[in-house]
């Protein structure tokens, strides 16, 4: 049997509960992929934290990059977070030491994901990152496969768990955004630095990897029109249900005559549509193309077991030697995008 050895940096909701499905569920990864799944080693800041999670037969590496460049890994696994500092260190590091990368972390990929994507297909490794846009929902594999041969129109949809348990809860529960803080951070939704999701910044770095795969562009996180909820009052969201209607932080984007339109927004949208009746941390991605016209995707955007079941699925591929480049094609190939101005203020 074939063996596939992890080093996994970052041991916080996404890094236990990766743990935690490979300790439970090894004899099913195995029969499903024909390789046993091994941790080698495993990475985070604090050595002396009880994780809740057994960590015995694992090396532990304070430092991410030597963890990276172990001989004993095969696969990095990030899950760590940041667009820059260790996150993006210790990814450079996997790569050039011909380690292929398993990420969640969408901030890197919007920032520096065309720089990766060339450094990986140069050393003929892969990065996948299913888990880094809509949690659970496995759109990456959606668009990258399952869709491949669509010329895709649009991508839209709700990408942030907190955004919209934030709003949902406001409503239902009367309380202002900064009174549900506790309770996002409690099931594990909320980025180190919060005010990435209420600003909108979370969901549009998602948004521009899924623009990124679906029109063949180089990701393009400026060119994003963004504006979150943190304008967002008791009294809209009461006004809005008033009228049948409920506000929603809504990314779209899609190609137009003045170029490629990207946008994050709250939007009012019916109360009883399905966008409408999204609860909680539940995402909804909705993707249109030529042959396929429109399907819907919808799950738990964010928490300890959807988050970790998208990654053990990138983990997954790699153990059966699925490769696929990084944006679904080769990164040389990928136009640069031309933002189309929305005039949103
Ligand atoms: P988290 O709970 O804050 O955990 C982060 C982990 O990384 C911690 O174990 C921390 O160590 C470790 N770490 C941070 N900086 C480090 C450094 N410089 N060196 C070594 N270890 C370091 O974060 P998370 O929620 O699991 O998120 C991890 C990644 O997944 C992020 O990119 C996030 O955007 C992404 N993501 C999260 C979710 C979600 O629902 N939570 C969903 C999708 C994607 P200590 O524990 O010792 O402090
Ligand atoms: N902070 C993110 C969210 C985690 O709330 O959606 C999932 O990417």
């Amino acid at each position: 049997t074939r063996t596939l050895r992890l080093g996994i940096a970052g041991l916080g909701t996404v890094g236990v509960g990766v743990v935690k499905i490979i300790r439970r569920q090894a004899a099913l990864l195995e029969a499903r992929t024909g390789a046993r799944i091994e941790i080698s080693a495993v990475s985070a800041r604090d050595a002396s934290k009880d994780r809740g999670v057994n960590l015995s037969g694992y090396a532990w590496e304070t430092d991410p990059v030597a963890l990276a460049t172990r001989d004993d890994v095969d696969v990095f696994v990030e899950l760590m977070g940041g667009s820059e500092g260790a996150a993006k260190d210790a990814t450079e590091a996997a790569l050039a030491a011909g380690k292929d990368v398993v990420t969640a972390n969408k901030a890197l990929l919007a920032i520096h994901g065309q720089a990766l994507a060339d450094q990986a297909e140069a050393a003929d490794r892969v990065i996948r990152y299913e888990a880094a846009v809509a949690g659970g929902i496995p759109v990456i594999k959606s668009l990258t496969e399952g869709l491949a041969g669509n010329e895709i129109t649009r991508v839209m949809g709700v990408m942030n768990g907190t955004c919209n348990y934030i709003l949902t809860n406001m409503e239902a529960k009367g309380l202002g955004y900064n009174a549900l803080f506790d309770e996002c951070a409690e099931l594990g939704y909320l980025e180190a630095d919060p005010n990435l999701d209420v600003g909108g910044i979370d969901a549009a770095h998602k948004l521009a990897i899924l623009s990124s795969i679906a029109f063949g562009t180089k990701p393009n996180f400026d060119g994003i029109e963004i504006e979150g909820i943190q304008r967002i009052t008791l009294e809209d969201i009461h006004q809005a249900a008033d009228m049948g209607y409920r506000i929603k932080l809504l990314g779209v984007a899609q190609r137009t005559a003045r170029g490629l339109e990207q946008r994050m927004q709250p939007c009012l949208v019916p109360a009883t549509s399905p966008l409408g009746q999204l609860e909680g941390g539940t995402n909804m991605v909705v993707i249109e193309g030529d042959a396929v016209d429109q399907i819907v995707l919808r799950g738990p955007g964010a928490g300890e077991g959807p988050t970790a079941s998208a990654v053990l699925g990138d983990i997954c591929d790699l153990a059966r030697g699925l490769r696929i480049p990084t944006f679904g094609q080769p990164a040389a190939l990928l136009e640069e995008a031309k933002p189309a101005q929305t005039g949103l203020p």
